[in-house]
């Protein structure tokens, strides 16, 4: 158990994130930091009542400033605006950047040794800038969204299949973006490869329909973005990180020639553990789905160009 870990913004997907981190016992203390006036406070006071009935003993803390953060060991940022419908999570660009580069100095000032996992959009060139601003070395940060992105593609494997999540193992890679890269290549159920169940042009749709995957439901909340299943794979991450599992999942990671690619954050399978991130594991891809990484990177590479 870590003694204190900090998320940054208390929307939806930062107190469901804290929540989640509380609930699976992976802090004495969660601080739950916010601009809205009144909001962390209320909304932290009311989890950390839940816990006599949820039988954790994390204390949940609100504030609208980063002292009570100092000293954190683990820093989630969520802050941000969310996507608004027909907004693509790189319309956020400029507004979310100057939101991440504000926190990502607050972070260094006050928990220097923090690891950081970025959740805010778009969120490739968010920890790119949340790495730039602290100067931290890239085993401490860290950007979510391969896991949701792979567990959106494993839930609507499974519906598809009619066979359980448990079952279904699968990598998406690249950007958080719809040039994400779901490989086929290692889609298996229970070890089995996915083309023994579905036909080509029928995944092709399931592919697709992950890319989609936070536009959809976008399109259902109209005011707002997912967040049970992005906190959820945050929560995942943490889990990972603070109970030293040595995990291999997909993240963002920062780059020194791996994938043919350097000086960018992009979505590959890392190995984590208590250090943050201990191993980027270089698989090898078909050349379609090389070609498709390729072409994820260079969308982010360009989203990087247009940061002011
Ligand atoms: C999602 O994919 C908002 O990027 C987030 O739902």
């Amino acid at each position: 158990m870590f003694e204190k870990i900090t998320v940054v913004g208390a929307g939806h997907v930062g107190a469901t994130t804290a929540q989640g981190i509380a609930r699976l016992h992976l802090a004495r203390e969660v601080v739950m930091v916010d601009v809205a006036e009144g909001i962390p406070m209320g909304k932290g006071l009311d989890m950390y009542q839940s816990t006599p009935i949820e039988g954790f003993d994390t204390r949940i803390i609100g504030s609208n400033g980063y002292e009570e953060t100092d000293g954190s060991q683990l820093v989630v940022i969520t802050a941000g605006l969310p996507r608004k419908p027909g907004m693509s999570r790189d319309d956020l660009l400029n507004t979310n950047a100057d939101i991440v580069r504000q926190v990502s100095g607050q972070v260094k000032r006050t928990s220097p040794d923090a690891i950081i996992i970025m959740v805010s959009n778009p969120l490739d060139v968010m920890a790119y800038v949340a790495k730039d601003v602290t100067g931290f070395p890239r085993e401490r940060v860290i950007g979510m969204a391969g896991v949701l992105d792979t567990a959106r593609y494993r839930t609507f494997l499974s519906m598809e299949m009619d066979v359980s999540v448990e079952d279904i193992q699968a990598l998406v890679l690249g950007g958080h973006g719809d040039t994400m890269v779901p490989l086929v290549s290692m889609t298996t159920v229970s070890g089995i490869p996915v083309s023994h169940f579905i036909e080509a042009g029928r995944l092709d749709e399931i592919i697709e329909r992950t890319r989609k995957g936070g536009a959809e439901i976008v399109g259902y909340l109209k005011t707002g973005s997912a967040y049970y299943a992005p906190a959820a794979a945050t929560a995942q991450m943490v889990e990972a990180i603070v109970l030293d599992k040595k995990r291999i999942l997909p993240c963002a990671a920062w780059l020194e020639g791996e994938y043919g690619q350097s000086g960018i954050f992009l979505g590959v399978p890392c190995k984590l553990g208590r250090n943050g991130l201990e191993e980027i594991i270089e698989v090898d891809l078909t050349s379609d789905e090389r070609a498709a990484l390729e072409r994820s990177a260079d969308s982010v590479r360009e989203l990087m160009g247009a940061l002011s």
